[in-house]
């Protein structure tokens, strides 16, 4: 059975003019349990909501500067070194097709057309060597360290072999959450594991949850960085704690994240965090999510000092509306909401960006 009807699929009507519109219509188009169990509902015991991460960007205001010749502006900056047309990337979301056909080769040519970069999940639907074929510039890969630490180590040098830009560690899921999120889902659908033989040796393969090793430590980043040459990044820092340890060990980037509100309740909101974890990370870059749903959100996170967001639950709406169409719409969304605002607060480049665009209930101590 079809999860997704894509009958009455609609772009660039009157009716999808936000991400906000596009969650609607992917709420009618999806199972209900399907959408819930990916998204969160209002009331979600278990916590797979995004209200906290809401909540601190609603928090914020901006304190926009006048008189400042905003006639021409530039959305693009750069992360590790290479070049975003808007500081934007897409997140790693499992198995793009249980929300449409074309799978993770939509999210890709929806990159490439808006000239920004996507993470491609571990348990992609589409393995890494298509996706990064099909790439027009960098594509990052996401890792989760297995059980089977010789599985992890092969994964690791063929997504180096195969030319992923930066191997992004997942460490905040330790093996607990998602485990419905595959239903309908065989896993041997998971394309890099597939293709190189992974899934067969794996100890349990109806949930890629129950493969990922809970006793991961900073040894396991060590071992990493000896590993690959590759610039690794860590998805899944929340204090300043671990964003000092991220400089010590080597690491290049971090991602300020609570994995969309689906692990621990996070009452703060990732966007709340940033200064003191920015501080903390030094040269390390920090990008950011959780909860962007509109330009201004993006402007706001790197005033507080992030690099860049990604984005997760506003990339596979637009992918379930329309696939490749849908998410190239919401990212046009996106870029023209950032545009706007950066317009309004008197901003004409992001490296102008800073925390006196920003006045908050979030703490002062970040204003001047
Ligand atoms: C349906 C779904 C699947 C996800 N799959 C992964 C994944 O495979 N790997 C990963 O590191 N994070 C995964 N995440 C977390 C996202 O990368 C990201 O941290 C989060 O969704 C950001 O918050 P937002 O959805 O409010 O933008 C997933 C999130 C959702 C909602």
């Amino acid at each position: 059975m079809s999860m997704v009807n894509h009958e009455t699929t609609a772009v660039g009507t009157v009716d999808l003019r936000t991400v906000r519109d596009y969650r609607e219509r992917a709420r009618e188009l999806l199972e209900p349990h399907l959408f819930d169990n990916m998204f969160g509902t209002d009331d979600d015991a278990i916590g797979r909501t995004d209200n906290s991460n809401r909540a601190a960007f609603e928090s914020l205001a901006f304190r926009p500067r006048i008189l400042r010749d905003v006639s021409s502006r530039s959305l693009a900056t750069t992360v590790l070194g290479q070049r975003l047309e808007v500081p934007i990337m897409l997140g790693p979301i499992g198995d793009a097709r249980r929300v449409h056909p074309d799978g993770e080769l939509a999210t890709i040519r929806a990159a490439n057309a808006a000239g920004i970069s996507m993470v491609l999940s571990m348990v992609s639907s589409v393995s890494a060597t298509e996706i990064i074929e099909a790439a027009s510039g960098p594509v990052w890969t996401q890792l989760y360290v297995l059980k089977d630490r010789a599985a992890t180590g092969r994964l690791v040098e063929h997504l180096a072999e195969v030319g992923s830009a930066a191997l992004v560690v997942t460490v905040d899921n330790p093996g607990i959450i998602s485990k419905d999120v595959n239903v309908g889902r065989p896993p041997q659908d998971w394309g890099t594991l597939k293709e190189l033989g992974i899934l067969e040796t794996l100890a349990v393969r109806r949930s890629m949850i129950e493969n990922i090793d809970p006793a991961v430590t900073w040894k396991d980043i060590d071992w990493l960085r000896s590993l690959t040459q590759l610039p690794i990044v860590l998805k899944g820092i929340r204090t300043p704690e671990d964003a000092t340890l991220c400089r010590e060990h080597g690491v290049d980037g971090l991602v300020l994240s609570n994995h969309g509100g689906h692990t621990l309740g996070d009452q703060t909101g990732t966007v709340a965090r940033l200064p003191e974890i920015v501080e903390a990370a030094g040269e390390t870059e920090v990008y950011l999510d959780g909860g962007i749903r509109e330009g201004a959100d993006v402007l706001a996170a790197l005033a507080l000092g992030a690099r860049a967001v990604l984005l997760g639950r506003a990339q596979y709406w637009g992918l379930t509306v329309a696939g490749e169409a849908g998410l190239t719409h919401v990212l046009e969304i996106l870029r023209r909401e950032l545009d706007k605002t950066m317009m309004f607060c008197g901003v004409t480049d992001l490296q102008q960006v800073d925390h006196r665009l920003l006045t908050s209930v979030v703490g002062d101590r970040f204003i001047e």
